[in-house]
């Protein structure tokens, strides 16, 4: 998969989340899949926290040739929302990007086949989610990191295509193993794809799909 070009000036730098590890490694996976996710020749691809708009911006041109499905980033942050839309214009995709806190907004009739969610994951208190400064939304997750994340739990088989994937990056501290134990108990079936260590993080890659 190529990767997109993303101009953030030290302005944008200053309220959207700039592309780092964890944004990498979230399109690793996808890259690692990439001819399965071909060949579920997905219609609908969302991303829940879209920041730069990188991830999604490199999922669109990896399909762009293939089955050109219709693409959405989700950000509650309004500039992040732009910043998105114009990594995918200088990346020569199409992109609707919409501002709304996580899933609050889609009615459980919109499906889409893939969905992927780098969410906010350090444990802050969680008094520091609802700080004022939108740079904190991109990366405070309150008790165990997993505050922001669990909110769309429920939601995401509701609106997964049949066939469809779900990633999501996660670190050591949200505890993989209980998100993947939730979601089972949500008839998902879920597992590690990719893990890495960086600079005092272990970062995951898990990937869902619903159990037949
Ligand atoms: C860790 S950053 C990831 C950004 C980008 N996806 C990437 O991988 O580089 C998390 C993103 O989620 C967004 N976010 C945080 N809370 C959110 C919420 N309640 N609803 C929608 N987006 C949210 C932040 O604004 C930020 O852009």
């Amino acid at each position: 998969m190529d990767t997109p070009i993303v101009k953030l000036s030290d302005k944008d730098l200053e309220s959207v989340y700039e592309p780092s590890e964890d944004s990498f490694l979230l399109i690793d996976a996808l890259e690692n899949d990439l001819e399965v996710l071909k060949s579920l020749r997905p219609v609908m691809c969302l991303e829940i926290g879209s920041g730069s708009g990188v991830v999604i911006t490199a999922l669109a041109m990896a399909l762009r040739n293939h089955c050109q499905p219709c693409h959405l980033a989700i950000d509650i942050n309004f500039h992040a929302c732009e910043i998105s839309k114009r990594t995918a214009i200088q990346n020569s995709v199409d992109l609707d990007t919409v501002q709304m806190d996580l899933l609050s907004c889609i009615r459980d009739d919109c499906i889409f086949d893939v969905i992927v969610f780098n969410p906010p994951y350090v444990v802050t208190n969680d008094d520091e989610i609802s700080n004022g400064d939108v740079l904190f939304k991109a990366w405070a997750g309150g008790a165990n990191g997993r505050k922001v994340m669990e909110r769309v739990f429920l939601t995401i088989p509701n609106i997964l295509s049949d066939l469809g994937v779900f990633y999501m990056l996660v670190i050591k501290e949200n505890d993989p193993e209980y998100i993947l134990r939730v979601f089972r108990s949500l008839n998902m079936i879920g597992e590690i794809v990719i893990e890495r260590r960086i600079r005092g993080e272990h970062l995951y890659i898990l990937r869902f799909r619903k159990a037949k």
